[in-house]
């Protein structure tokens, strides 16, 4: 197996060298699933990037479960792919599927979660500086609720998950230098708009029909849009009576924003497989070592964004 990787690699090299495409390079991708608005955009991408570049792209979809992912992974390595590009759903308990990558010399990548195993066990990490998303986030709400109390419920992504960690802990920074703004509430809504809702309606019920929450925290679109839809049937205006600050930036929150039901968000690309792909072109072509972190960018976007041509202009990027 590893002969066949290095007399493939060295094919590909000539390739490149020549000019000609490395259409025979094949990639697998083990993708969490379909959760939110954002992972679809990043799997359409993920698919037009190998395609624009010849790539032959093995798909799997792990319904959110990591015994899933870890299965397509063993079954990739069986393959004999080029390399392996997965999001992992949870931080832990990816050691010894990577050491079998590792192994079989085949280079994996990770997308837009980080985890917690030894950094040589992967080639490296593309994905935003979450604990900075969730800071981000949570300076806007400062600077939005100036001197009054401020009580926040919290909807948590993914237990487990790189970035439920993280937001969770760059938000609770953001807030430190306001001792007025704290959270009442913080519970999982699994990164999806039903469980968003429904987590945000037993939050409603808990806190005087929602008349005491000044703010919702999400960390991620979709559920703030189904917290949206919670506090719309709960009689109060979303974006007035309660402000919301998530991540993502998908079109829907756009939407929201231009009928004054969301407040802010922090965008998150959803291109994680164009600088992955060309690290890997990199390394399998002259065995360049990649940063173990390669950072997407984060940009706070507010309803001051004119938000329907921000709309207007997501439609075309993979959503
Ligand atoms: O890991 C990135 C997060 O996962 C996105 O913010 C969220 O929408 C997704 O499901």
């Amino acid at each position: 197996m590893k002969k066949a990787l290095a007399a493939l690699t060295v094919a590909f090299s000539a390739c490149l060298a020549s000019g000609v495409s490395a259409q025979s390079l094949t990639v697998g991708f083990s993708q969490i699933g379909s959760e939110s608005g954002w992972r679809a955009a990043e799997t359409t991408v993920t698919k037009q990037e190998a395609e624009k570049r010849g790539i032959d792209l093995k798909f799997a979809d792990a319904q959110q479960k990591q015994e899933n992912q870890i299965k397509a992974i063993r079954g990739f390595i069986a393959q004999g792919v080029d390399a392996i590009l997965v999001a992992p759903v949870v931080a832990t308990g990816w050691d010894a599927v990577l050491k079998e990558a590792k192994e079989e010399e085949i280079p994996v990548i990770l997308l837009d979660r980080q985890i917690e195993s030894p950094e040589d066990l992967y080639l490296t990490a593309v994905t935003s500086d979450q604990v900075h998303e969730g800071k981000v986030a949570g300076e806007w709400l400062v600077k939005e609720i100036g001197d009054k109390d401020c009580k926040v419920v919290e909807l948590q992504g993914t237990t487990g998950s790189s970035p439920a960690i993280n937001r969770k802990k760059g938000f609770e920074e953001g807030i430190a230098s306001n001792a007025k703004i704290t959270i009442a509430r913080s519970q999982t809504g699994d990164f999806t708009r039903t469980k968003g809702k429904e987590v945000m309606e037993s939050f409603i019920k808990a806190e005087g029909g929602g008349k005491d929450i000044c703010a919702v925290y999400a960390h991620n679109d979709d559920m703030a849009v189904g917290a949206i839809q919670a506090i719309k049937e709960a009689g109060l205006k979303p974006g007035t009576d309660i402000k919301i600050v998530s991540i993502d930036a998908v079109p829907d929150i756009f939407k929201a924003m231009a009928d004054g039901e969301a407040n802010a968000t922090v965008e998150l690309t959803p291109n994680m497989a164009g600088p992955a792909f060309d690290v890997l072109d990199a390394y399998l072509k002259d065995k360049k070592q990649p940063p173990k972190w390669i950072q997407t960018e984060s940009k706070l976007f507010t309803a001051a964004d004119d938000p329907m041509k921000v709309y207007e202009a997501k439609k075309g990027l993979g959503y």
